[in-house]
């Protein structure tokens, strides 16, 4: 890479305002915010943007519904979004809103020039109407039984039972999820960019390298299905921007919403006199990258670049797509506490902990990435705390103690540092690259270095040696030194660590720039006092966290079209557990399971038939004691072959696990096969 200046624009999507951020939208800005204080650290002039995502019908009903405008709601989320990314350390240059005087008058000056440009063109369409209400219905609030399977309370797109898709006419007995009215079709005439005009310029820069690999495979498929009109205007009453000469009809909420990034730019370049065209004109030579999730390429990689294209604009460097956020391998989940708002984490835990494993999970591909929860508290307090804070933690005390807080005037090993040093282009290039997890590998690999000299150079033995002070002072300043570059390779990831660092040694680990000075060691240096830099994770923050999370019961509000970087609830409707047939069964039979510490083998009299299960209830009973008792059986689990023979049901049982589980014990008066209601 080039030493020279880059000039950079980045952004992540813009969150919705109707809703609180949660840790799968943290996914998305944590990788953002890693890149770009990476490239401050590097010297760069960078600018990252965004902004609360303010527009749309479901923002609309939902201020309605609060008996408050708008702009009232759209004003709370702000500052709640606002509060939760500053505690996260998002490190924004701007962060705005698409309601906004810029956005309005960018959105109409790019609608403009794509009228002018002949790529915009009106049509009648027919569409569902709530007469109730007297509002055209977006797909999300149509409901009705799904026309596959016949679940009923299925939204107009999907089916969240089987899992089909359709359009909204297709389903039984639709019905308005606002009023409830049964909707009629309406004629309305709406506005559409005519997005196959840019199917060239879309395929050559597609194939251009800005995207990445597997979304260009994505992009061939939906350019050999041709590139449909794009549907750019709602009818009143819409929260939005009137469009230009009407009244009544209203910029769709996704023709703003990217636009709104270069609205916060704006926005950010006229208060700080910043040359927003040198950015955002065609044939700039300042790179822009948007990171957004994988469920809203299409946007991205084709209006948006065919909007810019066609008003004049540069198009993107970059579009960066990373996967979702899976909690213990699973969706989030409310009734799990899986969903875990950004406050509810910050209520618990430290943000650079989530951000230290994000960054040693994330890739540069379009993947899912799970946060297995007790990995999560391992690698923070083995790596974190147990590598890179240990290097300080055993040689700062004598430093402060012995040797009035100065660091010595030579080092021990100045091979070993320049060792770290010369990692630094390699690291350099994993972060450049979104390599997250190969650039937390190497810096981990060099902090189990650091712990290795320490432990051979042993300075607590040395300390203990007469006429040893100077050979202490050289080891200590030099895993001292160690630990310094370690901090200014991870200062991105962890910059809080980064901050509290950079006061004990003195010396700003996360300055801009700060990459280029990881070769000039601290020599005899006045050093601050060593106080707890980061504390372990411990189990019971992370319970803690969930058990706050945790909320009974299904939820069922229609919120925004799309979502970001979130699976969604996997609630079950009544119909699906109406087919589990429970039963109440007597444990005849119950013993240990050779080789497998958390299993009971069970034999259970279902009412006159015999069945084998296996159930992992072993810590919390003793097999002698179940004998006799009543429990509730899954009758109609599908038999699942173990390793220690076939299990054919499932017990019920509930508890937080290991020796509190609670076993279902029915009242006195069952019996065993009686169903349970
Ligand atoms: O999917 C979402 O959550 C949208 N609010 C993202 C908008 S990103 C950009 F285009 F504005
Ligand atoms: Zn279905």
């Amino acid at each position: 890479m080039s030493d020279s200046k880059r000039k950079i624009l980045v952004t992540s999507a813009l969150p919705y305002a109707n809703g609180p951020i949660h840790i799968g939208h943290l996914l998305e800005y944590i990788q953002t915010d890693i890149w770009v204080r990476f490239q401050r650290l590097r010297g760069h002039e960078i600018y990252y943007v965004c902004a609360d995502d303010a527009h749309g019908t479901p923002i609309m009903l939902k201020a309605k519904a609060e008996g408050i405008t708008p702009e009232a709601l759209i004003e709370r989320f702000s500052a709640e979004h606002r509060r939760d990314f500053d505690d996260f350390s998002i490190s924004f240059d701007n962060y705005y809103t698409t309601h906004s005087p810029e956005n309005r008058a960018l959105a109409e000056f790019i609608f403009g020039r794509l009228d002018a440009g002949g790529h915009i063109k009106k049509r009648v369409i027919s569409q569902a109407f709530d007469p109730v209400e007297g509002i055209f219905l977006p797909d999300r609030f149509i409901k009705g039984e799904c026309p596959r399977c016949g679940a009923p309370d299925q939204y107009g797109d999907s089916c969240e039972v089987c899992g089909a898709t359709y359009s909204p006419a297709d389903l039984v007995n639709p019905r308005s999820a606002i009023s409830g009215a049964t909707p009629v079709e309406k004629e309305t005439e709406h506005y559409f960019v005519s997005l196959g005009n840019f199917t060239d310029m879309l395929r050559e820069w597609t194939a251009g390298g800005h995207v990445q690999e597997e979304v260009q495979n994505k992009l061939r498929e939906w350019f050999d299905t041709g590139l449909r009109d794009w549907d750019i205007s709602r009818d009143a009453p819409y929260f939005g921007f009137a469009i230009p000469g009407e009244s009544n009809k209203y910029f769709y909420v996704w023709l703003d919403a990217p636009i709104g990034y270069f609205a916060s730019f704006r926005n950010l370049c006229d208060r700080e006199g910043i040359d927003f065209d040198a950015f955002c004109q065609a044939g700039s030579s300042a790179e822009m990258y948007h990171f957004i999730g994988k469920d809203i390429l299409y946007f991205h990689t084709l209006f948006w670049p065919a909007m810019l294209h066609g008003a004049g604009f540069r198009r993107p460097s970059a579009v960066w797509a990373h996967g979702f956020l899976t909690v213990n391998g699973q969706k989030m989940s409310k009734s799990r506490g899986t969903f875990i708002s950004a406050r509810a984490y910050l209520d618990h835990l430290a943000p650079d902990y989530l951000r230290y494993y994000f960054a040693a999970k994330l890739n540069h591909r379009v993947e899912d990435l799970d946060l297995n929860l007790e990995d999560f508290q391992q690698r923070v307090n083995s790596d974190l705390v147990g590598k890179v804070v240990n290097i300080a933690a055993r040689c700062a005390g004598f430093v402060n103690k012995r040797f009035d807080n100065r660091l010595g005037a030579t080092l021990d090993d100045p091979a070993l540092l320049d060792a770290f040093v010369a990692e630094s282009e390699n690291i350099a290039a994993f972060f450049e690259a979104r390599q997250f997890s190969r650039a937390i590998r190497a810096i981990i690999e060099l902090a189990d270095r650091a712990n290795q000299y320490v432990n051979d150079r042993a300075p607590w033995v040395v300390a203990k040696r007469e006429g040893a002070d100077d050979e202490l002072l050289r080891i200590c300043t030099q895993g001292l030194n160690l630990f310094r570059v370690l901090m200014i390779y991870l200062a991105p990831v962890v910059p809080d660590l980064a901050g509290r660092v950079s006061t004990f040694l003195c010396s700003p680990v996360d300055a801009r720039e700060a990459w280029a000075r990881v070769g000039e060691p601290l020599l005899d240096h006045r050093i601050g006092k060593f106080t707890h830099l980061l504390k372990r994770v411990e189990p019971g923050q992370v319970d803690a966290m969930i058990s706050a999370s945790r909320e009974p019961g299904p939820t069922a509000n229609p919120s925004q079209e799309t979502k970001m970087s979130e699976k969604k609830d996997d609630t079950i409707d009544i119909d699906t557990f109406a087919r589990v047939d429970l039963r109440v069964a007597r444990i005849v039979e119950a013993s240990l399971v050779d080789g497998a510490d958390k299993l009971l083998q069970l034999t259970l009299d279902t009412g006159g038939e015999r069945r084998n299960v296996f159930a992992g209830i072993r810590a919390a009973y003793d097999p002698a004691e179940l004998v006799g008792r009543l429990t509730v059986v899954v009758a109609n689990l599908a038999p699942r072959k173990m390793r220690f023979g076939v299990s054919e049901g499932m017990v019920l049982a509930a508890g937080p696990g290991g020796k509190d589980i609670f076993l279902l014990s029915p009242d006195d008066g069952a019996e065993p096969g009686m169903r349970v209601k």
